[in-house]
């Protein structure tokens, strides 16, 4: 039996059902629209490991510390379990999978596939991530690390004419030593 994260085990009532299940465009193979406005990442494990929860939990975690600090994310919601609810190409109907469950922005383009805006407009894109990116970067009250920061994890919404940063799960946290009895 695995131990379940408390961001895990508050959701552990049962599994959540999607009231439908679409594979998004832009990530087919792991990122489903399960309501209106809620997307679910799976862990492409595909299995109820315990690396699978901790990835999922991390990304929950940096998702929600950007979003509280103002960054442009997807708004989180947490772990949750999710009952497979229609047989996919990866996944059974049925299967009971940890999922991170988070904010649809339903026209999102990725960054790598805005040059028809212009490219102009795709550079400055561009910049707005890297921006972003150096600015957590160089925080040093912030907990993790940037990983992955290529320009495929981050996407431009039209509507509102954002970038968004996304895909957390592989953000380090910083190594910080502290002596006990001393202010954090
Ligand atoms: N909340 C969202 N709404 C709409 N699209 C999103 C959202 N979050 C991420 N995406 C899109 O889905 C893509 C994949 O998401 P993410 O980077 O988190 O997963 P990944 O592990 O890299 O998946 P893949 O291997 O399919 O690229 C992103 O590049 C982004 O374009
Ligand atoms: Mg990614």
């Amino acid at each position: 039996m695995y131990s379940l994260s408390p961001l895990f085990s508050e959701s552990m009532d049962g599994p959540i059902l999607a009231d439908r299940f679409n594979p998004t465009a832009v990530s087919p193979r792991r990122l489903f629209q399960i309501s209106e406005n809620l997307v679910a990442k799976i862990d492409l494990r595909n299995e109820y490991t315990q690396s699978a929860i901790n990835a999922l939990a991390r990304e929950h975690v940096v998702q929600t510390r950007l979003f509280d600090r103002g960054f442009c994310v997807p708004h989180s919601l947490g772990v949750f379990s999710l009952q497979i609810p229609t047989d996919t190409y990866y996944y059974r109907r049925g299967t009971i999978v940890p999922t991170h469950v988070f904010e649809l922005v339903s026209d999102a383009i990725p960054l790598p596939s805005t040059y028809h805006l212009g490219w102009d407009t795709a550079y400055r894109l561009q910049r707005e991530y890297d921006d972003a990116i150096r600015k957590i970067r160089s925080d040093k009250s912030f907990a993790f690390e940037p990983v992955d920061t290529g320009y495929h994890n981050g996407f431009y919404s039209p509507a509102k004419d954002t970038v968004f940063l996304c895909d957390f799960t592989l953000w380090k946290p910083k190594a910080r030593v502290q002596r006990i009895g001393q202010a954090a």
